[in-house]
């Protein structure tokens, strides 16, 4: 094994330090170097230190296994003795080759960690045994999140067909739950934890989205919440098929692993040929909040994240549905900005024969029948009322009624006997193949520059079951991920400023994949604030709330038909990038007046929304629903209480306010925009009935604030308060 720097692992240990987070990587003299500690922030240590802490980091050998110490590489071998879930399975000639690797090369690629150590580093291998080369990343970013990624070279002279290839971190034992999330279409990332028993507990998306699949998954303590216990997670950074296991083996190690899930022959490497995993992303925290929001500060520091202002946007979805004409929504456009909007979304039916959800997709042309002066009308009316204009298309769906797959039936991924079920009327274009890749983007970009769009909400409304390309035979998951991925980097870099938004049918793609190229995933095709609750704090355990759309819908929604108070919906909107999705033509007077009243508050809060840290509270009550976001230098706070139920005691309990400063005193007030009604009224209850509340608020130091709480009034359910807090 030749190392060139760092001095720390020719001693056999790197200890990695950044964000508050340390990991000790530990070389064993032959295998892949294994984590040995991911986590919690052990502080300085020696290189004696460290040698002694790994040293007594080696479990024993115990009756009827190997005769080694077990050992849990970041790509679990055999070889290494490891009897679990293994790092790489992969075949020669349809025959399963186990691998070997030695570690062959270590380069400090970045030295920004705490004293100088390490905190991005490549490691290299050798596998002669199924002669292979492997590159594996680590990286510590400044907010402590870890990142790590591999990469496979087949240097063989026959094919190497890849069938996994998952990186693995350990987590402590103490934590004795897996976390995870679950959800379906109108309803995603609900978050639950259950018993991790022994073995495995895998979370896979099998069908290119993931409405039903859970965006994190880690392990947590017995108790954990959003501000306490410890918590570890991972993320596949990837729009695609993707794999993750929690496991809890016998041999006394659990684990976390995570990668892209591979079909047999879809990824087959000739030689020189290589792979490259999705970054995956690991995280961990006293509690979710602190564990996400290493995620968010990471985002946060991209130079690519969205700095602007993040324009309230109005989509006429649920507005118009299929029934467009320029009149009406250049009359709805005008309301829109009456009320504050400013960027204005044409959503479905513009385009081919699209009159329904039947037929058209594919066929990226201006419909002559609704739009007979084309787009660009609506685009002028939009511009000039000084909002940016955005417009909806799925680039990768195809109906099979529409001009392009009566002109090329070849185009839809199917396998060779038969087409996949249909969803929605639609089926998926094989946008690996190069004339079907260059049609839609030929037509997009047209549209695109013909109406000189600001905006596109990228849709994605079928699952991809059978996804084969006619064109190679072979499974096309992989290929069309990364192909939708050079389309969106095709229009963004011919259009400077434009902007995408990653939609699913609502929330089926959101991961940090798309994000590299999306600014606004649309959470949900969900709009009721209720259930918008758990959709959201499920989606901030990924996202900050600048880049999750969430929009202001109409009384009535139009998914679970529950009416709804615009206090309970704007304050839910508010807190994310805002939207409205109504039929404003329809409001009355006095609705738009007190929508433009919220749009008004969002504006002046976003910047507070935009940059602090979110928090959530845990409440012995299941009827609260209580967020906030608190200013990185915690001179001031918003919180938003919600009554999603009655509870079994009132007056409730107090009510904490986590993640304040605890040496700094705040006061206390409910907040309103400017002429709306507050919801809690005075009328019939006693003087004393929560006198603080009427009576200007309260001044309390912080520590009381988040560890002891306040008693707020009691509220009916489906009401909502905004809190506000200002240091003294
Ligand atoms: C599903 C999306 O999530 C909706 O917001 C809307 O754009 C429809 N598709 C349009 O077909």
């Amino acid at each position: 094994m030749t190392i060139s720097p760092p001095p720390l692992f020719a001693a056999r240990q790197m200890y990695l330090r950044r964000g508050g987070t340390s990991l000790l990587l530990h070389a064993a003299p032959e295998g892949l170097p294994e984590v040995l500690h991911w986590g919690t922030d052990l502080g300085p240590l020696t290189p004696g230190e460290l040698a002694a802490w790994a040293r007594a980091s080696v479990g024993g050998v115990v009756s009827s296994s190997p005769d080694v110490p077990p050992r849990l590489s970041l790509v679990p071998s055999q070889a290494e003795g490891w009897t679990g879930t293994p790092g790489l399975a992969g075949t020669r000639g349809g025959v399963a080759q186990f691998s070997a690797f030695q570690t062959t090369a270590v380069d400090v690629l970045a030295t920004e960690g705490a004293d100088g150590a390490a905190s991005h580093v490549r490691i290299g291998a050798h596998d002669q045994e199924a002669d292979l080369d492997l590159e594996l990343e680590i990286e510590v970013a400044a907010s402590g999140l870890l990142r790590t990624r591999a990469t496979l070279t087949n240097r063989g002279t026959d094919a190497y067909g890849v069938d996994s290839l998952l990186l693995a971190l350990p987590t402590p034992a103490s934590e004795t739950l897996v976390v995870d999330q679950s959800g379906h279409h109108l309803r995603e990332r609900e978050t639950s934890v259950h018993d991790f028993t022994l073995g495995t507990h895998e979370r896979t998306t099998r069908v290119g989205r993931a409405h039903m699949a859970s965006t994190i998954h880690g392990t947590c303590e017995a108790g954990a919440g959003w501000n306490r216990g410890l918590v570890h997670y991972v993320h596949v950074a990837w729009s695609g098929n993707t794999r993750t296991v929690a496991e809890r083996a016998v041999l006394g190690y659990q684990a976390l692993w995570g990668g892209e899930l591979l079909m047999p022959g879809e990824v087959a490497l000739a030689p020189g040929e290589r792979y490259a995993t999705p970054w995956l992303l690991a995280t961990w925290g006293e509690g979710l909040d602190e564990a996400a929001g290493r995620i968010h500060d990471f985002l946060r520091a991209r130079p690519a994240h969205p700095s602007s202002t993040r324009p309230v946007t109005f989509n006429a979805w649920e507005a118009t549905y299929f029934d467009q004409s320029l009149a009406r929504l250049s009359r709805l456009a005008e309301v829109a900005a009456e009320v504050g909007a400013e960027r204005f979304v044409l959503d479905d039916g513009w385009y081919g024969a699209r009159r329904d959800d039947t037929a058209g997709l594919g066929d990226w042309v201006v419909s002559a029948d609704v739009w007979p002066d084309g787009l660009p009308p609506l685009a002028d009316v939009v511009h000039g009322l000084g909002m940016e204009f955005g417009l909806w298309f799925e680039p990768e769906m195809i109906n099979p009624d529409s001009d392009a797959a009566r002109a090329h039936p070849e185009w839809i991924l199917s396998p060779r006997t038969h087409r996949p079920q249909e969803e929605r009327s639609q089926q998926v274009i094989d946008l690996t193949n190069p004339a079907a890749f260059e049609h839609v983007l030929g037509q997009m970009l047209a549209v695109v520059s013909g109406a000189r769009v600001d905006f596109i909400k990228w849709d994605f409304n079928r699952d991809l079951l059978e996804a084969v390309s006619p064109l190679t035979g072979r499974p096309a998951y992989h290929a069309q991920a990364l192909a939708t991925y050079r389309l969106m980097d095709a229009l963004l870099a011919a259009n400077p400023g434009l902007e995408i938004e990653s939609c699913a049918g609502g929330g089926g793609r959101i991961d940090l994949g798309v994000m590299e190229r999306a600014v606004r995933v649309w959470g949900s095709d969900c709009i009721d604030p209720l259930e918008r609750q758990g959709i959201e704090a499920g989606t901030s355990l990924l996202l900050p709330p600048e880049l999750v759309g969430s929009h202001v819908a109409s009384t009535v929604s139009h998914t679970t038909g529950r009416t709804l108070n615009l206090t309970l919906r704007a304050s839910t909107a508010l807190f994310s990038h805002m939207g409205i999705e109504w039929n404003l033509l329809e409001a009355t007077e006095g609705e738009r007046r007190e929508l433009a009243a919220w749009v008004a508050l969002h504006k002046r809060l976003r910047p507070l929304l935009h940059t602090g840290r979110v928090v959530h509270a845990d409440h012995p009550d299941a009827g609260w629903r209580i967020r906030g976001v608190v200013a990185r230098d915690g001179g001031e706070a918003v919180f938003t209480l919600v009554r999603v139920a009655t509870s079994p005691v009132r007056p409730s309990p107090a009510v904490r306010l986590p993640g304040l400063r605890p040496d700094a005193t705040y006061r206390v007030t409910e907040l309103l925009p400017d002429g709306v009604g507050s919801p809690v009224v005075r009328n019939g209850r006693t003087p004393e009935s929560w006198a603080w509340w009427f009576d200007g608020g309260a001044v309390l130091p912080g520590t009381v604030l988040s560890t002891a709480g306040l008693r707020f009034p009691d509220l009916d359910p489906e009401q909502a308060i905004l809190v506000q807090l200002r240091r003294q």
